[in-house]
């Protein structure tokens, strides 16, 4: 039997799919298939030539991975149209009901070196990563337009909790109750641990700003080097309106059942700043005096605006 496409194994497992609630693992909530497969998802052993790429849901993941699949291929932007992101680089924890095949099973069918993403947090990677001294690139984005990305996406991802009001959502996320627990901990806990295990760490408004200089930093980590021209092309490849006009990057190819574009595009806005927008004043006030108690032992120099 033909295997099926991504697309097409969502639209067979339609009637197991609605909105997953979450469970928590070792404290951090999670979708509940993902919780249920914990076990399996935790023994995972990669190989060292893995790349694992690290985020907190809507910090810029397939940004980096498109970036990353085209170092891979010096350019080439054929080759990376060979499959949607997903099918690309696996999501390491990604569990669903049959027959969408979850991140696990991905992998399982692909040769090492493999790039898999991930949104767990630090101490959730599976111990082989670092067993085995994998590079990890980790991309944080600021926390407000990281919440404003991500109060889109669960409105119109259908597979995740219901985002209920705008405000209610600050504060699910000021207390860590979204999917993939708290954003504070999530930066906090790969910045802590970067030099130790050799984590590039990244920001989204870095890249904005100056996304020449950030892929030059990829290349660099990942030992590759290519020519100029070609560094340009993928600038330019992975500039926001080229990624959300390509088939194979903006998530158009997960149908509306689980996506639906009409409520959000996965592809939205892009920017940095865009928060100011979706804040009152109050929300703002608030957020900001809560940020300082969150991020007080720390001093990841996150930008709000550029
Ligand atoms: P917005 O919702 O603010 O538009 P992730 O891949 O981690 O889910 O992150 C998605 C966010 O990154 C979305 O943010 C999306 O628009 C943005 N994004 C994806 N590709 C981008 C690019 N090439 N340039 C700028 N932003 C990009």
């Amino acid at each position: 039997m033909e295997e099926l496409t991504f697309g097409e194994a969502i639209t067979k497992a339609r009637d197991s799919l609605h909105r997953f609630p979450l469970k928590k693992v070792r404290g951090v909530p999670l979708l509940e298939p993902v919780a249920q497969n914990w076990e399996s998802i935790s023994s995972f052993c990669p190989d060292p030539s893995d790349l694992l790429i690290a985020t907190y849901p809507k910090a810029g993941t397939t940004w980096t991975q498109e970036i990353v699949d085209l170092l891979l291929h010096n350019g080439d932007a054929e080759a990376c149209r060979r499959a949607p992101t997903i099918v690309r680089n696996p999501f390491l924890e990604i569990t669903a009901p049959p027959p969408i095949p979850s991140g696990l099973e991905l992998l399982s069918r692909m040769k090492p070196p493999r790039v898999i993403k991930t949104h767990l947090p630090i101490q959730l990677v599976p111990e082989g990563f670092w067993k085995n001294k994998c590079k990890v690139i980790y991309m944080a984005r600021n926390a407000k337009d990281n919440l404003v990305s991500y109060y889109h996406f669960d409105r119109m991802n259908l597979s995740h909790p219901e985002p209920g009001p705008w405000d209610g959502y600050i504060h699910k996320f000021m207390n860590g109750e979204l999917a993939w627990g708290s954003w504070y901990d999530h930066v906090k806990g790969y910045w802590a641990e970067k030099e130790k295990s050799n984590i590039l760490y990244l920001f989204f408004e870095d890249m904005k700003e100056n996304p020449r200089r950030e892929v030059e930093r990829i290349m660099q980590y990942l030992d590759l080097s290519v020519s100029d021209d070609i560094l340009e092309r993928i600038v330019d490849l992975t500039s926001f309106e080229v990624m959300k006009n390509n088939p194979m990057a903006n998530y158009t190819f997960i149908p509306k059942i689980v996506f639906d574009p009409s409520i959000s595009p996965f592809m939205r806005k892009g920017e940095v700043g865009d928060w100011v927008h979706h804040f009152t004043p109050e929300q703002t006030k608030l957020f900001d005096e809560d940020y300082a108690r969150q991020m007080r032992s720390t001093n990841i120099p996150f930008r709000t605006n550029i």
